[in-house]
């Protein structure tokens, strides 16, 4: 009997992550969670509201009545996502209650002051969502250093900081909650994109090393964990030397989650203040449980595969390109 009950959990395991497009528990809290509308009346700062997956989370949050600071470095940008927000709230959000400022986040020691600003705005901030990032085409050994240490300018220093100013603020209101994009990448590792990868990794490195020293201290840490999405990421996407970006862009044809769903996604395990969630068109979330808890098994599996398969997977796409200079 307990055997059979066993076996049956064990397929309706497996067919739920055959069919999801996130992992078991966003999956579950997406059903039967709460819904983004808990957050409605929080205030959340976005870094990298300006396009993308901060823009459409921001959107998924407006539509519950969500109150914002959007951040990014293209002003316009945040206006036209700032407009979009008060139409999608109807009516929930006032002018005031979107908040817009221009910021470079590898400015560090602007970070305090826009805080801040923000927590003076409102009176407060209730979730930090760290957001910005840009991604990385490039065959490992030809990585410049300059281009791994602005990588992790972004991707990793501008986001500790941030974070920390942050924490000292919740530490002193008794409460909060710190949200970070890592994505697939930062679970598992994801080839042509090194310091990327790398950088991914060193985020969720931090923040379970955060997690540990803040057990019972009412903070929440939230590791959002995206596959390929339909941005406009592969524009200013690093590649192996500095100051040269891909200049590419996805394709209609490519296999990704769309912004929309990930931003929807995001609002879901950020009211339910998960731990990790990973959401992926299939069948990366099932590969990614296969490479996180059966390694030996998946690294065999992509051995017999074929780089080629493993790198169409990575990107979306039918054809497999080769990696240029
Ligand atoms: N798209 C995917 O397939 C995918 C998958 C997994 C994870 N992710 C992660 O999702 C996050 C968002 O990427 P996305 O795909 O939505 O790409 P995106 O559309 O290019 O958005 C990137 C955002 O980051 C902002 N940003 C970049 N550099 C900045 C800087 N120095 N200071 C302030 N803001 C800056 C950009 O705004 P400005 O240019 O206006 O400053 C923009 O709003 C990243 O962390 C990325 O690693 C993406």
């Amino acid at each position: 009997m307990f055997c059979t009950i066993v076996i049956v959990i064990a397929i309706l395991y497996l067919i739920i992550l055959c069919i999801s497009d996130c992992d078991l528990e966003l999956f579950l809290l997406e059903k039967f969670g709460k819904s983004p509308s808990h957050l409605k009346g929080k205030v959340v700062f976005i870094t990298g509201a300006s396009s993308g997956i901060g823009e459409y989370t921001a959107y998924a949050l407006a539509r519950f009545g969500v109150k914002l600071v959007l951040t990014a470095r293209r002003i316009n940008e945040l206006e036209r996502v700032k407009q979009k927000c008060l139409e999608l709230s109807k009516g929930q959000l006032k002018n005031d209650d979107v908040y817009v400022l221009s910021m470079d986040v590898t400015d560090f020691s602007s970070h305090e002051n826009y805080f801040l600003q923000a927590v003076n705005h409102f009176g407060t901030v209730d979730i930090l969502l760290n957001n910005a990032g840009r991604s990385q085409r490039a065959a490992w050994e030809t990585i410049e250093l300059a281009v791994d240490k602005q990588l992790f300018d972004l991707n990793v220093f501008a986001v500790i900081n941030l974070s920390r100013i942050a924490i000292k603020y919740f530490n002193r209101v008794g409460k909060g909650h710190v949200a970070v994009v890592s994505s697939l990448a930062g679970v598992v590792g994801a080839p042509l994109s090194g310091t990327y990868t790398g950088s991914k990794h060193a985020i969720h490195g931090y923040f379970d090393s955060l997690r540990y020293e803040k057990l019972n201290k009412n903070l929440h840490i939230t590791l959002l964990c995206p596959g390929p999405t339909f941005t406009n990421f592969l524009k200013d996407c690093f590649t192996n030397k500095e100051g040269k970006t891909l200049n590419s862009s996805v394709r209609p044809t490519d296999r990704r989650m769309t912004a929309e769903r990930c931003g929807y996604l995001n609002a879901v395990a950020l009211a339910n203040q998960t731990r990790e969630s990973w959401m992926s068109v299939r069948p990366l979330i099932l590969l990614t449980y296969g490479m996180v808890y059966y390694p030996n098994f998946s690294y065999w599996l992509f051995k017999i595969l074929g780089p080629e398969r493993v790198f169409k997977l990575r990107d979306g796409r039918e054809e497999y390109e080769t990696h240029k200079d």
